[in-house]
């Protein structure tokens, strides 16, 4: 038996596509987010961010625009890193907080309040694993006690909340972290949050305490879940960055193109997966030229896939192109076709791959009453045959080029 999703989880993976998150003091480093720890960066330099932090570029209302132009249904922001400072109110908790520098602002306060006016779902990313905390190492007991307090303040003081992206476990995997009273307070105070918890770069997929409603895939590539069995329905997501580092990095230019990242997002929806894509914010809270320029460029994609991408599931249709899937969405059927070519005289464009035909579809046992490209609602030529449907895939014609095609297949409304 395959559990049935919690509503809460179906929800979630209904949003399909986030926005990642990665800004604290570091990023006025500018060489990610791991400098403290790997640069071996001076306490009095670090404290240098601290005291310099204003935060004035950042602009919760434009990054949630931003977020909802590239199609991202959520946003999933680092609350606190690894190094142990927060982005909000710690109320007395802690001085390394937020409100002890020139910004003295609740940043996360702003940022929920954003989503809350433009309809997006808030999420909060908490490390577990702590750099500068003595207790980290020396009391871990202590450290638990404060870091279940840190939550609790995030799950009491900013109304409801899309759930709680933990990350650091990894870092000591021997030990009790303690997390059905971790858990189980989130539960309490916060009942529809998901609750994850990143199993990091060497355990991309693994299922972990019953309480988490997620796994994750790290700068993977998400794998089809076996729920056979499984005492509750637990969804997945794969989060990657668009260069090499999650906090903004100078001189990482290593930037994914559009293709490489849209083609990440469909391969996640083909096993139902969502997609969480990272953008590290400048210094001082402000957007990147490229992030916004990359962004904006997918939107163009999500926007035109929108009608499937999101509640479209994964089925067990077999199609004849290895990159192709079909997504099932009530009645209807919509394929997801790869490495299509932009037509045109050979003089003037180059092809991408050879072939745009033979193309078919095993499976499909409705008898089909229209196929239709859904970015410019033309009709696709083709014919059933028992169980295999065969169609003919033309290239993208000379004037655009959407890298992923979309066909709907609608299917006899008797059938
Ligand atoms: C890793 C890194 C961290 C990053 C996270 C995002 O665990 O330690 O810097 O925040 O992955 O998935």
């Amino acid at each position: 038996m395959i559990p049935v999703p919690e509503k809460r989880i179906a929800e979630f993976e209904n949003r399909a596509f986030g926005m990642f998150i990665h800004w604290g003091l570091y990023s006025s480093l500018r060489q990610g987010e791991w400098t403290l720890n790997i640069h071996k960066i001076p306490e009095n330099k670090y404290r240098e961010c601290f005291n310099n932090f204003t935060a004035e570029d950042f602009d919760a209302d434009k990054i949630v625009s931003l977020a909802k132009k590239a199609g991202m249904k959520y946003i999933t922001l680092t609350t606190r890193h690894h190094d142990g400072f927060s982005l909000y109110d710690t109320r007395g908790l802690s001085n390394y907080d937020v409100m002890h520098t020139p910004c003295k602002r609740d940043l996360i306060k702003e940022f929920v309040d954003a989503c809350n006016k433009q309809d997006m779902l808030p999420m909060f990313y908490h490390t577990t694993l702590d750099w500068i905390h003595p207790d980290f190492d020396k009391n871990f007991d202590a450290y638990l006690e404060y870091l279940r307090k840190s939550v609790e303040i995030l799950c009491t003081h900013y109304g409801k909340i899309g759930g709680l992206w933990f990350d650091g476990n990894w870092s000591k995997r021997g030990a009790d972290w303690k997390l059905d009273e971790l858990y189980g307070m989130i539960h309490r105070l916060q009942p529809d949050a998901m609750i994850i918890n990143n199993t990091g770069l060497s355990e991309q997929g693994k299922t972990g305490h019953p309480e988490i409603d997620s796994v994750t895939f790290e700068q993977g590539q998400a794998t089809p879940m076996n729920r056979e069995g499984m005492p509750k329905y637990v969804t997945a997501e794969m989060c990657q960055t668009m260069n090499r580092h999650w906090g903004i990095a100078e001189y990482d230019i290593d930037y994914k193109s559009p293709r490489q990242m849209i083609e990440r997002l469909t391969h996640a929806r083909k096993v139902g997966a969502n997609y969480l894509l990272n953008i590290g914010l400048d210094a001082q809270g402000g957007i990147t030229k490229m992030s916004e320029a990359l962004l904006e460029t997918i939107g163009i994609w999500t926007n035109m896939a929108k009608e499937s991408l999101y509640e479209g599931k994964p089925c067990e249709l077999i199609c004849s192109h290895q990159k192709d899937f079909v997504l099932k969405k009530g009645k209807d059927y919509f394929v997801y076709v790869h490495d299509l070519n932009l037509l045109g005289p050979k003089d003037v464009v180059a092809a991408y791959k050879s072939t745009t035909e033979g193309h078919c579809i095993k499976g499909i046992t409705g008898k089909v009453k229209s196929m239709k490209w859904v970015d410019n609602n033309e009709e696709l030529l083709f014919t059933q045959k028992e169980d295999i449907l065969s169609y003919r895939a033309v290239g993208f014609y000379y004037g655009r080029h959407y890298i992923v095609r979309i066909a709907k297949i609608e299917i006899e409304e008797n059938e």
